[in-house]
């Protein structure tokens, strides 16, 4: 992570007060990016490991670990001083207790998810089978193009992509914004952001592991949050009372969702009807022509050579107002 970037995190473990962390720089490749370290919350003394390059904001790193084992042998692998050798051993000794039988997680490197984004976002051939079938002449990052297209350049602003996976949007968004940060629970998909932001020399963003449910910012940072094909993976009341937490008053948000809830556990499920209730009850400004009417957007996954996800995803952006009112 950019060093810079620590003074932009705040402790996930104070829900909506302010806690700065401070940073301590292990090892750095060019003076600006900690490449491995801790953040450190001097209130509640909760460490944050950078591995890597990558910073890890969550609250229980051995649980988050324990649904990803093969991660950790590559963390040790990978880690070149003895602070963050003790810190993985502590953590792989608490592991044994929590590793639950699932084990795995599908938007990791080994996940079966892994490439289908990094196709959809940036991989995809023109020439594709699939493509090259379609009347219509369409690519599968059209979706996140649209949103960004549809953004207002904000030369003095932040933005933030939550659920980013490897960081196309967030990418695209840099280009009209101050500042753009992208978190996602998948440590490769933000090692893999990171590596293509590096080989971009793209030095007004950064990408972070982090839970939406506990975002590691300030109350009042973000002109525009942007939340694309997330919502079936988590509570969706709690999800907007935090981007409602971190956005400036008037700021924006983009939704994107295909509603798709066969992928995910979640059991209170929303629809384009209930989603826009829950918007308004939750203190947004749905934009005059996203209220009723639903959207029909095409968005593209490639599962395999011979399996592909075609959807329709709902699209609507809103804007902060105080809570109750609308
Ligand atoms: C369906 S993908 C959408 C990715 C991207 N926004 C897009 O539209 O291409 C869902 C992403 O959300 C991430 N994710 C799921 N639950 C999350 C959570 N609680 N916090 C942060 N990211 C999460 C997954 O790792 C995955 O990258
Ligand atoms: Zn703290």
């Amino acid at each position: 992570m950019r060093i810079q970037l620590a003074r932009h995190l705040a402790c996930v473990k104070h829900y909506g007060r302010n806690r700065n962390l401070s940073i301590d720089v292990l090892e750095s490749s060019n003076g600006s990016e900690c490449s491995e370290g801790f953040l450190k919350c001097e209130e509640c003394n909760q460490l944050y490991p950078v591995i890597d390059g990558v910073a890890l904001l969550l609250e229980n790193v051995a649980e988050y670990i324990s649904s990803r084992p093969s991660l950790l042998g590559k963390w040790i692998l990978s880690s070149k001083t003895s602070a963050m050798k003790e810190y993985l051993k502590k953590i792989s000794s608490t592991l044994t207790k929590l590793t639950s039988p699932q084990g795995h997680n599908l938007y990791e490197v080994d996940g079966s998810l892994y490439e289908s984004y990094n196709w959809t976002q940036f991989d995809f051939d023109s020439n594709d089978r699939f493509l090259s079938l379609l009347k219509h002449k369409m690519y599968p990052n059209d979706l996140y193009n649209k949103v960004v297209h549809s953004t207002a350049t904000n030369l003095d602003g932040a933005a933030l992509d939550m659920g980013c996976s490897s960081g196309y949007a967030a990418f695209q968004l840099a280009k009209k914004f101050a500042f753009v940060i992208g978190i996602d629970l998948s440590f490769s998909f933000i090692s893999e952001a990171r590596r293509r932001m590096a080989s971009l020399r793209q030095g007004n963003l950064d990408f972070v592991v982090a839970d939406c449910i506990m975002p590691p910012f300030h109350p009042n940072r973000f002109d525009l949050v942007i939340a694309l094909n997330i919502i079936e993976f988590m509570d969706t009341e709690q999800l907007l009372d935090r981007i409602h937490r971190v956005l400036k008053d008037d700021g924006e948000v983009v939704f994107s969702s295909p509603y798709d809830y066969n992928r995910t556990l979640q059991v209170n499920k929303v629809g384009p009807q209930s989603f826009r209730q829950l918007l308004q009850k939750s203190g947004f400004r749905i934009g005059s022509r996203y209220v009723t009417s639903e959207s029909f957007i095409p968005w593209t996954l490639r599962i395999n050579e011979r399996t592909y996800l075609f959807y329709y995803v709902d699209y609507l952006r809103a804007r902060k107002a105080s809570k109750g009112k609308r």
